[in-house]
Order: structure tokens, then C-alpha cells, then sequence
């Protein structure tokens, strides 16, 4: 098997689900607060893709190979979750950080897939500065993306910034091809060498989606058969952006109005390559 070039129409598609994966984070933003469960912001997402954007939450009953069926729409990832939370009692609280991750799937059969952390009230100076190198991380990798260049190149400098600022790449989950399947090839390392893996062509679609831990990168699963933890229970956090190849280098999909800016590391890098 191979990666597969996106059609024009399917671009188009991919396009929409991006945009509607990003505005189910948009909407949720103002319920993130301390005092809701993690629930109750499933239950938002849910009604607002069903009722108000008329797309299906593609985690729920969602089961690959080894997995039971995810009980929810949305994955809550809080503190030292590092991805597949599964939303429930727990109520958010002050200092808490968040990844809250919605994939989308459009009523013409496309995923939209998109992450992103919110922290609760005042969150302490490293869970601050997990998200944002975590977010840099996530950039960073973005920037890399253009014809010829190799996935290598996204896993290198995503590895690179994380280990520079003292945290460790999560090795066991990693982005992925998406289209109207939900993964599909290739798999997106965050970790690895420039110039290896495959080269990157105009009309790939994957996703980029870093987890970073601020401590060890080893991780422990939990009963219910979702739940990742790190091992050593430091903090973890994700940023997750779906990208298209282009001719020219990279088009960000899950893009709303409410989706924060780049970096200014991103920003200056590509100011000093125009
Ligand atoms: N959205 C996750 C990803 O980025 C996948 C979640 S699978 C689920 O690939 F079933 F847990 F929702
Ligand atoms: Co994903
Ligand atoms: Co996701």
C-alpha cells in the first residue's frame, strides 16, 4: 500500500471537514472551564456536530484491531492523559490542563481531525510551558511540509524542540493519513531523522499531532482499553492540525476563526525564508 494523492474534489472535501473539525474546538472554548466534567463537554460537542453542523463524531463506537468500541464522541486528555481519554465524571479544576480532540466526519464521508489544550485557571509555569513547546512542536513539524521534503524532516524537528527544552516524544502513537478513512497511511512519526521516510507529495493529507511528555516519554494503559498515561504520571499535552501537501509547500485544514495563531517561532523562520 501507499499514500494516496487527494483528487481536487476530494481537497475540496478535506477542506470542509477541517473547517468544521476546528469549529467544534471554537464552540466548546467557553465551556473549558474548572467545574465541568469532562462529560458534559462531550455532550456539547456531540449536539453541536449532530444538531447544529450536521456531521457525526467519528470516535464514537470507533474500534481497530484490539480495541473496544470508544464509548464517546470527543477524547478528554487531562494532566498526565497523554491521548484517548474517555470523557465522564471528572470534574475540571484549577490547574488542570486538557487536550480536548474532535474528529468530525461530514455528511459527504470526509474526517476532519483536529486537537488542541486548554488549561483551567492559573496552571502552573510547566504545564504552561509543556502546551506551548508542545504547540511550537506542532509548528514546527508544519513548516517542514512541501513536495520533497520527507517525513523524517517533520519527526527530526519536532524531536529536536522537545528534547532541547528538557521533555521527551511519545513513541507509541504518531499522526496519520486521513481522508475518508479515519488512519490511514502513512504514519507520522514524531520523532526521527532528516531526509528518511517517505517523500512528501502535492496532495497528501495527514495530520500532525505531537505528544509530549515533561518528563519520561514511556507510557501505561489503562483497564478501560483507551486511557494513556505516562508511566512516571508527569504532565503531558498535544496540539493536532490536519495538513495538506501543496505544490507549494503546506495548507493548514482544520482552520477557524477561533484557532490560535503560529508561533512566533514559525512566523520568524518563514519571514527569514521569503
Ligand atoms: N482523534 C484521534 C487521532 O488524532 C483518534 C482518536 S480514536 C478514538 O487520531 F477512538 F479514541 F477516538
Ligand atoms: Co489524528
Ligand atoms: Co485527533
Amino acid at each position: 500500500m501507499s499514500i494516496s494523492i487527494k483528487t481536487q474534489e476530494e481537497i475540496e472535501g478535506m477542506r470542509i471537514a477541517g473547517r468544521l473539525g476546528a469549529e467544534v474546538l471554537d464552540y466548546i472554548t467557553p465551556f473549558v472551564k474548572a467545574g465541568v466534567t469532562t462529560g458534559e463537554l462531550d455532550r456539547l460537542c456531540h449536539e453541536y456536530m449532530v444538531n447544529v453542523q450536521g456531521t457525526v463524531p467519528a470516535p464514537l463506537n470507533y474500534a481497530p484491531p484490539g480495541y473496544p468500541p470508544f464509548p464517546k464522541a470527543v477524547c478528554t486528555s487531562v494532566n498526565d492523559v497523554i491521548c484517548h481519554g474517555i470523557p465522564g465524571d471528572k470534574v475540571l479544576k484549577n490547574g488542570d490542563s486538557v487536550n480536548i480532540d474532535v474528529t468530525v466526519i461530514t455528511k459527504d464521508g470526509f474526517h476532519g481531525d483536529n486537537s488542541r489544550m486548554f488549561l483551567i485557571g492559573e496552571p502552573s509555569i510547566q504545564a504552561r510551558r509543556l502546551s506551548e513547546i508542545t504547540y511550537e512542536c506542532m509548528w514546527l513539524g508544519i513548516s517542514k511540509v512541501k513536495p520533497g521534503a520527507h517525513l523524517g524532516d517533520i519527526g527530526a524537528v519536532i524531536q529536536q524542540h522537545a528534547e532541547k527544552n528538557g521533555f521527551s516524544v511519545v513513541r507509541e502513537f504518531c499522526g496519520h493519513g486521513i481522508g475518508r478513512v479515519f488512519h490511514e497511511e502513512p504514519q507520522v512519526l514524531h520523532y526521527g531523522r532528516p531526509g528518511t521516510g517517505e517523500e512528501l507529495k502535492a496532495g497528501m493529507i495527514f495530520t500532525i499531532e505531537p505528544m509530549i511528555n515533561a518528563g519520561r516519554r514511556e507510557i501505561r494503559e489503562m483497564p478501560d482499553g483507551w486511557t494513556i498515561k505516562t508511566k512516571d504520571r508527569s504532565l503531558s499535552a498535544q496540539w493536532e492540525h490536519m495538513i495538506l501537501v501543496t505544490e507549494t509547500g503546506y495548507e493548514v485544514l482544520t482552520t477557524s476563526a477561533g484557532a490560535p495563531a503560529p508561533p512566533a517561532i514559525v512566523q520568524q523562520n518563514d519571514a527569514v525564508a521569503a
